[in-house]
């Protein structure tokens, strides 16, 4: 595990960026797997910036989302296809055919979860799985308890996650499930980078850092896996014990 300790915004969206960058220059074609929420907004501000040659290859890769709300339409401004869409696809000038999101209006949710499993198993799987975390440790939709050996599923939300996304519903109610890749998918990806941004995440992040690995904690599903990247934003790089930063911030040693 490589822990990145920034010590602002700006430091933090920057390194993001670079390493994602990093990614795709070295592996063309390369598939990601992308979060949503308030944490990657800047890291995605960060690539619609780049330059002209980092802006092909991020068009050159494949994409996958980690997650989607049950039933919502990729139009759906809730859904988050449509964040997606809006906050990278759009204005990088991303094609639908590197495309293959998790669709929530899929007709059977189950066969939709199976068919992008499959589909990811059988085109490479992911290169590089971009994670947030939630409070309760939670990695994509997948909360405490999840199986680590579940593929892409049909998950039900904890009410505490449901309360920390009201926000990206716009007023609108938000369905209580999702669809999501599973932790066996995540810990499959060949690197991971997790992103740790806002004080309410400091008990989920020390017990990724610290351990012990256990279900109730799912974030520490990827302690041991062999490419990790944490990467801490400012407040809570200021939390975390001094002396545990690992390594500055470098993009070129997230191969
Ligand atoms: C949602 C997403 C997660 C994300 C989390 C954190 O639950 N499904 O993938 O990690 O929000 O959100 P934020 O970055 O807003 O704290």
């Amino acid at each position: 595990m490589r822990l990145i300790r920034t010590a602002s915004a700006a430091e933090f969206e920057q390194c993001a960026a670079d390493i994602v960058c990093a990614r795709v220059l070295a592996r063309p074609g390369v598939r990601l797997a992308l979060p949503t929420g308030r944490t990657p907004l800047g890291l995605y501000m960060n690539l619609r910036l780049r330059c002209a040659t980092e802006l092909a290859a991020l068009r050159a890769a494949h994409y996958v989302n980690l997650d989607e709300y049950l039933g919502l339409a990729p139009t759906d401004t809730r859904s988050y296809a449509h964040f997606l869409h809006r906050q990278v696809f759009d204005p990088l000038g991303v094609k639908p055919s590197q495309l293959r999101l998790l669709r929530g209006d899929a007709a059977d949710a189950q066969i939709e979860c199976a068919q992008v499993e499959s589909e990811l198993q059988a085109t490479g799987g992911i290169g590089l799985a971009i994670l947030g975390l939630g409070a309760n440790g939670h990695i994509a939709f997948n909360e405490p308890g999840t199986p680590w050996n579940t593929p892409a599923h049909v998950a039900t939300l904890s009410p505490e996650t449901l309360a920390l996304n009201e926000h990206l519903g716009g007023g609108l109610p938000l369905p209580d499930r999702g669809l999501t890749l599973g932790i066996a998918t995540l810990r499959g990806a060949r690197a991971v980078l997790l992103l740790a941004a806002g004080e309410s995440k400091i008990e989920a992040l020390s017990r990724l850092l610290q351990g012990p690995a256990e279900a109730q904690w799912p974030a520490t599903s990827l302690i041991g896996h062999a490419n990790l990247t944490v990467l801490c934003a400012p407040e809570l790089s200021a939390l975390l014990p001094a002396g545990s930063a690992t390594a500055g911030p470098t993009a070129a040693s997230v191969r």
